[in-house]
């Protein structure tokens, strides 16, 4: 296991660590039930889209895992609620729901007694865990091959190890090709206002030796206009029909890439693809305005401002050069031939 893989079961307990504490402290965090799972996700002590699945699938396990129910139907009841409660915690990244509808679907399934319920909804919220960080690896082995010699590649907020299991996505291609002893580095967006790139993103790629140099969110068009940016890569929270659901700020970056001529990539699993859907069907999550007129507690805007804060933005797919996949590296025709396919299976 790497230092940097982000959840795991020991002795009923899900384990993690907060990521509002790094990079400071690493501090580890005991999910020991359902609820504890759910507030995780929602005060964003583990965040990214991959992560909040499988945090989802495993606030499952601990439910069944946990559950006094005599009966499969009691405990079937019990896992149907807590998903509930999973399912308000966050609304935009879709590797939530599709986490909870595919261990709810194991869980009806699956024949046997209360005991092989909870054993089921485990081993299926470990498989998740697993294929994840596989999924990651392919990507970036894929992602790669994609990034030449001494590049300079602009990411932005945090698609990681700590956005996912482990190894990450839009990371783990920069990992990947660093791997193959391909003299890289990094630009780090800062991505206010919960500073994603600059504590976690930062922090990951020093931990590896991968140069990087932190900006803040209003340098994209500068670093970029003075052709200091090869490429750009980043995660993704859901990819619908006709758009990239990503951090806010990653439509800004994805115009401005097109305008100097910068490819635009997206790494991303299969997990975060939802091709039944257009952007029209996304809630984009609303957070506190305190986020944006507080810093760190301290007031920055006088009282009674108003401020908006999504946490997200859509990203047309006109501006992506290509996502980069477990299973390749698709362009956008091949995305909507992908689209064509589901609905002629819907
Ligand atoms: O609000 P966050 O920190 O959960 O947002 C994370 C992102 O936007 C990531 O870019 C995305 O989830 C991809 S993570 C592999």
């Amino acid at each position: 296991m790497s230092d940097l893989r982000t959840i795991w079961w020991k002795d009923g307990v899900a384990v993690t660590f907060d990521q509002t504490k790094l990079p400071s402290d690493k501090v580890f965090l005991e999910m020991k039930e359902c609820s504890d799972a759910a507030s995780a996700i929602r005060e964003m002590r583990v965040r990214g889209a991959p992560l909040i699945g499988v945090t989802a699938a495993y606030g499952l396990a601990l439910a069944a895992y946990h559950s006094k129910a005599e009966k499969r139907d009691e405990m079937m009841k019990e896992i149907n609620e807590s998903a509930e409660v999973l399912r308000r915690s966050r609304p935009t990244a879709v590797n939530l729901f599709w986490a909870i509808d595919r261990v709810l679907k194991r869980a009806r399934t699956v024949s046997g007694n209360t005991e092989t319920l909870a054993k089921a909804v485990l081993d299926e919220a470990q498989k998740m865990a697993d294929e994840d960080v596989e999924a990651n690896r392919r990507m970036g082995e894929y992602g790669a091959k994609l990034i030449r010699e001494e590049e300079v590649v602009l990411t932005h907020c945090n698609a990681g190890s700590l956005a996912t299991v482990d190894y990450g996505t839009a990371l783990g291609v920069i990992r990947a090709a660093w791997n193959q002893g391909k003299k890289i580095s990094v630009i780090a967006t800062e991505t206010r206002p919960k500073l994603q790139g600059a504590r976690l993103t930062t922090y990951e790629l020093k931990r590896d030796g991968i140069p990087v140099t932190l900006i803040t969110d209003s340098m994209v068009g500068y670093v970029m206009s003075k052709r200091l940016v090869d490429k750009v890569i980043v995660g993704a929270d859901r990819i619908v029909q006709d758009a990239v659901i990503n951090k806010i700020g990653t439509y800004t970056i994805a115009v401005l890439a097109q305008e100097h001529k910068v490819p635009f990539y997206v790494a991303a699993p299969r997990s975060t693809f939802n091709l039944k859907q257009t952007s029209e069907d996304v809630t984009i999550e609303e957070r506190s305005s305190e986020e944006v007129t507080h810093f760190r507690s301290q007031r920055i805007a006088p009282s009674g401002i108003k401020a908006l804060n999504p946490a997200f933005d859509i990203t047309p797919l006109k501006y992506v050069e290509a996502v980069i996949c477990e299973s390749g590296v698709l362009s956008t025709s091949e995305l909507e031939r992908l689209t064509a396919d589901y609905g002629t299976r819907a």
